[in-house]
């Protein structure tokens, strides 16, 4: 694990997804469901015991499928928040991040293969800013800021894309998107 990576791990956070073990994972919802579409509102203090108390099962549910990601939207939820762990399975690194901000890119760009759990099977390439600095509250409140780039960059950007009702295809070609989507209906028509 890099020190970057280590320096944004806080205890709550390990401590909310080791409790992943003993929580069943939440469905994740599937494109084009329509929640995946909306625009989420922001987190309130008031709404954090609920966060808080569902946050095992998201962990669960991204653990289990395997991902490395997955934003509120994607278990039905709209509101600003989602989780990121770039962690393997026998050193999790569990980020919780309450209404993240990107506040600045960098005019570099990369390219980079990119999944979905809300669109399984499908992958390509999506070119994003190389690097970012993101801002957003811990699950105690503590407004943090990193710069990050790499595989955590496009994580955390994929994840706040969701927040505000965008997926992946969306950074495509009309032509390109309107084939993944189409070859995801087929597929999941085929698995009913
Ligand atoms: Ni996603």
């Amino acid at each position: 694990m890099t020190n970057a990576a280590q320096s944004l791990i806080t205890q709550t956070d390990a401590a909310i997804a080791a409790a992943a073990v003993d929580a069943a994972p939440m469905p994740i919802l599937i494109a084009p469901h329509a929640v995946l579409r909306r625009k989420t509102r922001e987190v309130r203090p008031e709404d954090m015991a609920e966060i808080r108390r569902i946050l095992p099962s998201m962990f669960s549910a991204m653990y289990e499928a395997p991902g490395i990601g997955l934003a509120a939207p994607q278990v039905g939820l709209g509101l600003r928040f989602a989780l990121v762990d770039l962690g393997e399975k026998e050193a999790r690194e569990p980020i919780i991040m309450i209404n993240p901000e990107v506040i600045a890119e960098s005019e570099t760009l990369a390219a980079r293969e990119e999944g979905c759990l809300s669109l399984p099977n499908q992958y390509a390439e999506v070119t994003r800013p190389e690097k970012v600095r993101v801002q957003w509250r811990s699950v105690d409140g503590e407004l943090i800021e990193r710069e990050v780039d790499d595989l955590m960059a496009t994580c955390m950007q994929h994840e706040i894309d969701h927040l505000e009702g965008v997926l992946f295809v969306d950074h495509l070609s009309t032509l390109r998107r309107n084939m993944i989507l189409r070859r995801l209906a087929k597929e999941q028509k085929q698995k009913r």
